[in-house]
């Protein structure tokens, strides 16, 4: 069934796509599978209680400055964004993506928040100062970089992030059924677990939890930087 949905999902013609080589899979994102993942993932209670897995983790931390790595059309960036109850202190959120489609329906749909700043980076080379922000969540975004980069963005995530803060990713793991269609397109290989916390640990994380989530096919895990 997921699988059906997938492949309606990823209905582009290869001859739309770049180079991968060339740019990482923008061209891919940057179209209306936003959208349509969006709708899916907004209306299926498998998504939803993902969502609540990941949010039972999140404090709320109204002054705290927050990273939402590939935010794509805003689904977690809302839902991070309340949850913490930025919208009542000094707190600020930057969702980043480089799919300009993207920023531009997560703005939309959100409203054009005034205390969320959309911009258009590259998770694997960001424009921030090392030890800025207090939380970095990456929920599906670079578990879709191809050629392994995904372990470069693990790094950005701790450079970015402050002594003392939090990481939350969602990966997808290998052999799971997901994305099955649009991977061989952009040439994205999910990790197996040992890989995903190795690259964390490698990147100067500490994992304090990792639990299985949608059906054991992705990996969410709760990591620190040390103080
Ligand atoms: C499946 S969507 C997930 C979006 C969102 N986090 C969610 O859960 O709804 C993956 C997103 O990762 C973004 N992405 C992939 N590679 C990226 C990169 N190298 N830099 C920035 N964004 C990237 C895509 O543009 C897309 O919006």
């Amino acid at each position: 069934m997921l699988l059906a949905r997938d492949e309606a999902l990823s209905n582009q013609s290869s001859k739309e796509l770049k180079n991968v080589e060339e740019d990482g899979g923008r061209s891919f994102w940057n179209r209306d599978y936003l959208k349509r993942f969006h709708k899916m993932a907004s209306r299926l209670e498998r998504f939803k209680k993902v969502n609540l897995q990941i949010l039972i983790r999140v404090p709320q931390d109204e002054n705290a400055k927050v990273l939402d790595m590939c935010c794509g059309s805003g689904r977690n960036t809302q839902l991070v964004f309340d949850k913490m109850n930025l919208e009542n202190g000094n707190g600020r959120m930057w969702a980043v993506d480089f799919s300009p489609q993207a920023l531009m329906l997560a703005n939309q749909l959100l409203g054009n928040p005034e205390r969320i700043l959309f911009k258009d980076e590259d998770v694997r080379q960001m424009c921030f100062a090392d030890n800025v922000f207090n939380y970095v969540f990456d929920i599906w975004g670079s578990t879709h970089i191809p050629n392994q980069e995904w372990k470069t963005a693990i790094k950005e995530a701790f450079r970015v992030l402050k002594p003392g803060g939090y990481v939350y990713f969602l990966y997808w793991l290998q052999g799971s059924n997901f994305g099955k269609c649009f991977r061989s397109q952009i040439n994205v290989v999910y990790p197996k677990s040992q890989e995903l916390l190795e690259a964390i640990k490698n990147s100067g994380g500490n994992v304090l939890d990792a639990e299985k989530a949608f059906s054991n096919m992705c990996l969410l895990v709760w990591s620190k930087k040390p103080d």
